[in-house]
């Protein structure tokens, strides 16, 4: 039974029909114009890529339709391709088309607008409008990244701080608080600061089966779309345990750190400011807690002392210079490897 599935799965996935390229109209398989596109092509052979899209097609669905926390859950299974040889989509003058195969949304199409696809398909199938350029900082950048919150009185607080120094940070959250306070997610998304997933309640996730890791992250991303609107585009494993099973599993950056503030260890203001300033380097991702408000306490110091280092505080992206790319670990500027 499983298997005459999957099979009328496969079958529908290499049957659909040629992708034309920059031609408003389908033309015939003669037609000189005609190129077949798989995503291989499309992608430089980069399954990095691919990935990349198989989760900005299920960001697409949850921006474009109101789901449940249950159908959002039901996202992590959604038949998506995942051969560089597949064919099933098509790329217009604004979006990238996916054609689904039978799912339990009953979606045939899903159109991703070419602005999110920059940097993620190869510029030579890209409008010129489209086309990806290197993102340009100035020279000494860091990304803050605060774990395990919201936290009802930390969080707020540090999203003041934030604001006033006019600094962005990701905030990797768990999932169980995430529904106790769903207002601070919200606030947080609102300040301009991003949302990450940390998994449902902190486990290792090598420990635990696949099944029941990816449980951890559709169960967050639910509670974080219900908060805020959004599935979180990164992941973060607790502990930063992560290894080849976990890190392909998940369709997103596994966003790592090269500055550990120990902030959970010191719980003590100075030390960890003192830590932190004196292990950041150029292009360093800091990792910190926002649930410890000797932590919280700490961060206008390290802006300050930062700043006048003459640091820019940057987003992950800004900090990558490009688009992150799903199932790579980045641990700060030119720093990524495969999990
Ligand atoms: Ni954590």
């Amino acid at each position: 039974m499983k298997i005459t599935k999957l099979a009328l799965i496969i079958g529908t996935t290499l049957s659909l029909g040629a992708v034309i390229i920059s031609s408003p109209q389908p033309a015939s398989a003669k037609d000189a114009k005609t190129t077949r596109l798989t995503f291989g092509k499309i992608t430089n052979n980069n399954l990095h890529r691919l990935g990349t899209i198989r989760q900005l097609t299920r960001s697409q669905i949850a921006t474009t339709h109101k789901l449940t926390g249950k159908q959002v859950q039901a996202l992590a299974s959604l038949p998506l391709p995942r051969h560089l040889t597949a064919t099933n989509f098509s790329i217009s003058d604004k979006a990238l088309t996916m054609h689904l195969t039978k799912n339990k949304f009953k979606i045939k199409r899903v159109s991703i607008p070419l602005s999110k696809l920059k940097g993620v398909i190869l510029n030579r199938y890209m409008p010129k409008q489209y086309k990806f350029k290197t993102i340009k900082t100035p020279k000494k950048v860091v990304a803050l990244t605060f774990d395990d919150g919201p936290s009802p009185t930390l969080t707020p607080k540090l999203l003041k701080t934030l604001k006033k120094y006019n600094v962005p940070a990701t905030f990797f959250e768990v999932g169980s608080s995430v529904i106790r306070y769903p207002k601070v997610s919200r606030m947080v998304v609102k300040s301009g600061n991003q949302i990450g997933n940390h998994s449902w309640n902190h486990p290792q996730l090598t420990s635990l089966t696949s099944t029941k890791a990816l449980h951890q992250i559709a169960l967050t991303d639910a509670a974080i779309y219900k908060a805020t609107g959004i599935i979180p585009q990164y992941v973060r494993a607790p502990y930063g345990a992560v290894n080849s099973r976990i890190g392909s599993l998940f369709d997103r950056p596994l966003i790592q750190w090269n500055v550990d503030s120990r902030d959970w260890a010191y719980l003590n203001t100075a030390k960890t400011a003192r830590h932190v300033l004196a292990t950041t380097h150029n292009g360093s991702i800091i990792l910190m807690h926002d649930i410890h408000a000797t932590s919280v306490a700490a961060v206008p110091t390290i802006i300050k002392t930062l700043k006048k280092r003459g640091y820019h505080f940057v987003t992950l992206e800004q900090l990558n210079q490009k688009p992150l790319l799903a199932d790579l670990q980045y641990f700060g500027r030119n720093d990524y490897r495969n999990p």
